[in-house]
């Protein structure tokens, strides 16, 4: 495991070349992934056996009639677009299937470029790209997991975790917001099943609170689980080079599996993705519902997210600069005698009490102007 040091001293080299996840983890870590990974290998070779597999075909030409795919040397007559009319020639967007007519899946080399940065950014195995995270999570559980196995997530978890987990056969265990006696009885309880998987926010989106991660960890590998957390809130500005909450609490080489979204942090435009061990995402491109069912993210959107990325990897001053902000807001807020909750996140929920007086302030703020910080929403991402 990396204490939060040595990733500061290592972060320059480790950006560079990041280590396989597999050197990362822990002997315990790595035997519930060895697990999982003999599992999700041999659902991968029955779909080869099947004859079912879908290879992706990279387009590297701009969409139309005719295109280019990667490994020929001519153009080809392109049956397989949603381009129905022939107007993605004057828009931003592709008309970009993933799936068509039950044969092949269809990425672009710029998707492609993306999906490596960010398992670099993450230094996991391959990433995969969603039209949002809500897909991600919506995509992720009913593939990695079946009714022999179980799921164990925090029960403030975000809304698309929750919806994620309806769809997924698993076993559901619901454990006490950041309780970790809680979870530790329902590792126990769950014992019998097959593969294990606790879920948990990684940054609490409401409060801002933080996944107690190192504790989390300890208690998967001691009963086997996986680790699987959404950095929506984290991904980009926690921890000493932005990685992240298991970048912020030393458990980079712990934690399986990353969902995360490029709709905040990463440019703030849309998207979304998984990063986590090969054999996972190589699945998920089979099976995963959202990915396959759905378009692809429009290229204008996944350029400016691998620019984000880019400036993000390149300079440290871009995250940096946040925590500064974020510092200041909070300290002359409780100095002039407001309460504001959560850790050191950006996320600095003003607690007022009462929910009229909240909207009264918003409202009164909106009208002071530039004086004033916009406004105050209440939007809860539970359900
Ligand atoms: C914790 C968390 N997960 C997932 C999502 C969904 O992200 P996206 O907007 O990319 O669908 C959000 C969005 O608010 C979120 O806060």
């Amino acid at each position: 495991m990396l204490g939060t040091r040595s990733v500061k001293v290592l972060a320059p080299f480790l950006a560079k070349y990041p280590p396989p996840l597999g050197q990362l983890l822990t002997r315990r870590g790595k035997s519930a992934l060895a697990h999982a990974t003999e599992i999700l290998e041999k659902e991968l070779a029955g779909i080869k056996e099947a004859g079912t597999w879908k290879s992706e075909r990279v387009i590297t030409s701009k969409q139309g009639a005719r295109i280019r795919v990667e490994g020929t040397d001519t153009e080809v007559l392109n049956f397989c677009a949603n381009n129905y009319l022939g107007l993605s020639e004057f828009t931003p967007g592709q008309g970009l299937p993933r799936f068509t007519g039950g044969r092949g899946l269809h990425g672009e080399d710029l998707h492609k470029s993306l999906e490596r940065k960010l398992a670099a950014f993450h230094q996991r195995d391959d990433a995969i790209l969603y039209p949002s995270c809500f897909d991600a999570n919506a995509g992720i559980f009913e593939v990695l997991l079946s009714s022999e196995d179980a799921v164990l997530s925090d029960e403030l978890n975000h809304a698309s975790i929750i919806d994620g987990i309806r769809l997924c056969k698993a076993h559901k265990y619901r454990y006490r917001h950041l309780d970790m006696r809680d979870l530790e009885s329902k590792l126990q309880e769950s014992q019998k099943h097959r593969l294990r998987l606790i879920v948990t926010d990684g940054v609490f989106s409401m409060d801002g609170d933080v996944a107690p991660l190192p504790q989390i960890c300890d208690l998967a590998e001691r009963h086997g689980a996986l680790v699987f957390i959404d950095e929506c809130h984290a991904t980009g500005f926690m921890g000493a080079t932005g990685r992240g909450t298991d970048e912020l609490l030393g458990v980079m080489g712990r934690v399986h599996i990353i969902n995360s979204t490029l709709g905040k942090a990463l440019g703030g435009a849309a998207g979304g993705y998984t990063v986590g061990p090969g054999p996972l995402i190589s699945l998920l491109r089979q099976r995963s519902r959202p990915y396959l069912f759905s378009n692809s993210l429009p290229p204008a959107v996944v350029g400016s997210a691998a620019r984000a990325l880019e400036l993000l990897m390149g300079d440290s001053e871009i995250h940096r600069s946040v925590r500064e902000r974020t510092r200041r807001f909070r300290s002359k807020m409780t100095a002039a005698g407001f309460s504001v909750s959560g850790a050191e996140h950006p996320i600095c929920p003003v607690m007022l009490g009462d929910a009229r007086l909240a909207s009264t302030m918003a409202d009164d703020l909106l009208q002071r102007g530039e004086e004033g910080t916009p406004p105050l929403w209440s939007v809860p991402t539970t359900a």
